[in-house]
């Protein structure tokens, strides 16, 4: 593991008043934690500063071809003050899966988790307090290496920010509508689909930003093949429910693992759901739905935690869930889940990292 040297702020910025009206990502802390990668030295020169601009040559290849892979996990209150992490070694194993993708080198997974640590200690008075709001993690990685011919990079930076939250979603909890986007295509197989590449959240955004002039807040993805599969929402995987059996789109290379996909698979087997990863033909949710066989539907993400849904839409046919309401499965997890993130719930499975 590298040595970590911290430089504080000298300027400390004021801290929200309001924490009811955190949103997403629109605040940032005092510092940041940086470490730079060249071939010679590999990762060298971790620390942590003052949160701040970088200076870019505008030739830099991550401006033009967007060699750029991120993360997002979060940094929990428990009652008591005490703050935990939730899995977070998981997130730095999955860059490094997506940095193989994109050509970029693999993370010093370590040594990101120990800088993680020290920053969040550093920035510790910036983890708010109230019932569903945390400390939002973003490590990212971009190549820096000045070159227009199209080659990986030699050079890269690693940086982790972070920005004290609210809920992603506007309403909170409240179910939000969904818009099953059947003209574009987030990722195909083979692709980069299951990376956490920038430019699969830049391909999805006209779609996104479509939907919301309809009144929706996010599209659900088809398969990029035969445009009949559901895949993922973006910000999140799906779930449907059909009474106490949850049924869920399996990995196939191009939807994204979800470490709380996987956390909320686990935790339903725990509590005695059957669960399923399958092939989702859309054609079958919206005839079960109509049908009364599928119960509910909600995404899962760090950013979302689970996000019931409560209208999705296809052309012009709708599904309301659950009268738009959460349903019993949806808040059933989400209160084990996030039990277990703020502390209330033993960590049976040991996905706690105290900090
Ligand atoms: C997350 O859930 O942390 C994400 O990265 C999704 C999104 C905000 C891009």
């Amino acid at each position: 593991m590298l040595p970590i040297s911290i430089t504080l702020s000298e300027h400390l910025k004021e801290k929200p008043q309001d924490e009811s009206k955190l949103g997403f990502g629109r605040i940032f802390t005092d510092h940041m934690f940086i470490m730079d990668y060249d071939p010679e030295n590999g990762w060298h020169d971790a620390r942590i500063v003052p949160y701040q601009n970088f200076s870019m040559d505008p030739a830099s290849v991550v401006i033009h071809y967007g060699q750029a892979i991120f993360e997002g996990s979060k940094c929990y209150r428990t009652a008591d003050g005490s703050l935990q992490l939730f899995r977070p070694s998981a997130n730095f194993a999955r860059m490094t899966r997506s940095a193989e993708r994109m050509g970029m080198p693999a993370l010093d997974e370590e040594t990101a988790l120990e800088g993680l640590k020290q920053l969040i200690r550093v920035e510790a008075d910036w983890v708010p307090h109230q019932e569903g709001t945390s400390l939002y993690i973003r490590p990212t990685m971009i190549s820096t290496d000045v070159q227009l011919g199209v080659h990986a990079s030699k050079t890269y930076r690693f940086f982790i920010i972070l920005s004290p939250v609210g809920s992603y979603y506007k309403n909170g909890l409240q179910p939000v509508s969904i818009y099953v986007e059947d003209k574009y295509v987030r990722a195909v197989r083979g692709g980069t689909g299951f990376t956490k590449c920038a430019g699969n959240y830049a391909a999805s955004i006209l779609a996104g930003e479509i939907a919301e002039k309809k009144g929706y807040s996010q599209v659900l993805w088809l398969d990029g093949v035969e445009q009949k599969y559901v895949e993922e929402v973006g910000s999140m995987n799906m779930m449907f429910a059909y009474g106490n059996k949850i049924v869920t789109p399996m990995l196939n290379g191009s939807i994204l693992p979800g470490i709380t996909r996987d956390s909320i698979l686990t935790l339903a087997r725990q509590l005695g759901y059957e669960t399923e990863e399958k092939r989702i033909a859309i054609s079958d949710v919206f005839a079960d739905g109509h049908a009364g066989k599928l119960t509910e539907a909600f995404g899962t993400g760090t950013a979302a935690v689970i996000s019931p849904v409560g209208e999705l839409l296809m052309e012009d046919d709708k599904l309301i869930f659950q009268d738009g309401k959460i349903g019993p499965v949806a808040q059933k997890l989400y209160d084990t889940l996030t039990g277990i993130q703020y502390g209330r719930l033993p960590d049976e499975n040991h996905w706690i990292v105290k900090i």
